[in-house]
């Protein structure tokens, strides 16, 4: 089956950056949240990228109207309906996903292709919510999704060669470069770099140096582009704590215990950039 219209659903951070690429590589896009003023500000985004785009020549304003002519607003999962693909990048809270899921599968046709892009959850467990497992698959981007070019292919015990070859497929016409992961908690990329993160809040927590010193000594003593304290905040201190939380319940092993400082910032609502402070102020 043809993939040509997608329907995304969640229009914060991940969902907006994910309908981004998908317009721009000229599918046309459903941007679903639960309301309009959700999916306004996801897609008011990409409207301000692409005309940054177009002042600074990066792109034609032919090019940007297309891309916008692309993005169709929804609040409605029955917009589904005639889409060959759904990516659910809504809360990443099981509950929520499991029920979401189950509707969809209910709502798209046979062939649709069911994908989530839950950074930590099982997609074994998400597809057994659904009428058709074998349909469902994860997809997992990174954030800033149109600047980062991975997307780990999680496939459930129940995912069909064919849905994981469409979406290898589909990876590729955007631009991204994926790679085939086993359903684990973390997949690969979270379960290395979030326990990296809740190390550096312990260190924070333990006095072993500030939040600018370690972000510095990682950026210039292992090249990252980003300090771990800086990319938490970026990331969402509640979403690091959160996978911390998955790996430790899915492993059950104790290496895996957030850093108390991690849920003493989440308990105080300093979940990073997106609540203007986390271990820095914005
Ligand atoms: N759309 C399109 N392009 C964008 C963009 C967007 N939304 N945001 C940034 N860019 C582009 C900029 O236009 C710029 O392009 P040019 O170089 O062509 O001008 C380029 O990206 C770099 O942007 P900036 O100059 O603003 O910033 P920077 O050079 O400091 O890089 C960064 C910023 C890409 C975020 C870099 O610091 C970085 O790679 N940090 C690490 C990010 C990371 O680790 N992400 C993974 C998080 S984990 C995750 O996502 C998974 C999960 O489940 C939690």
């Amino acid at each position: 089956m043809k993939i040509e219209k997608i329907m995304v659903i969640g229009s914060g951070q991940m969902g907006s950056g994910i309908a981004q690429v998908l317009a721009e590589a000229g599918y046309t896009v459903y941007v679903n949240d639960i309301k309009e003023e959700f999916v306004e500000k996801g897609i008011a985004k990409i409207h301000a990228w692409l005309d940054k785009a177009v002042a600074r020549g990066r792109r034609t304003q032919e090019v940007a109207d297309q891309v916008r002519n692309n993005l169709i607003p929804s609040t409605d999962y029955q917009d589904a309906k005639d889409a060959q693909l759904v990516i659910e990048a809504a809360t990443e809270n099981r509950d929520i996903k499991l029920q979401i899921f189950k509707q969809l599968a209910e709502i798209t046709s046979e062939g649709t292709i069911l994908a989530t892009n839950t950074s930590s959850l099982s997609i074994t467990e998400i597809a057994a919510a659904t009428s058709r497992p074998e349909k469902v698959i994860g997809m997992h981007f990174f954030n800033p999704v149109p600047v980062m070019k991975l997307v780990e292919i999680n496939r459930g015990i129940q995912t069909d060669d064919a849905t994981a070859e469409a979406i290898k497929e589909l990876s590729e016409k955007i631009g991204k470069t994926s790679i085939d992961i086993k359903d684990s908690p973390g997949f690969a990329v979270n379960r290395i770099l979030i326990p990296m993160i809740n190390e550096a809040i312990f260190a924070l927590g333990e006095g072993v140096a500030t939040a600018e010193e370690i972000d510095e000594a990682m950026k210039l003593g292992a090249n990252h582009p980003m300090g771990p304290l800086a990319l938490a905040d970026y990331i969402g201190l509640d979403t690091c704590l959160a996978i911390m939380l998955v790996l430790y319940n899915g492993f059950n092993d104790s290496k895996y215990r957030p850093a108390p400082l991690l849920k003493k910032y989440v308990e105080a609502g300093w979940l990073g950039k997106k609540t203007n402070r986390g271990f820095y102020s914005y």
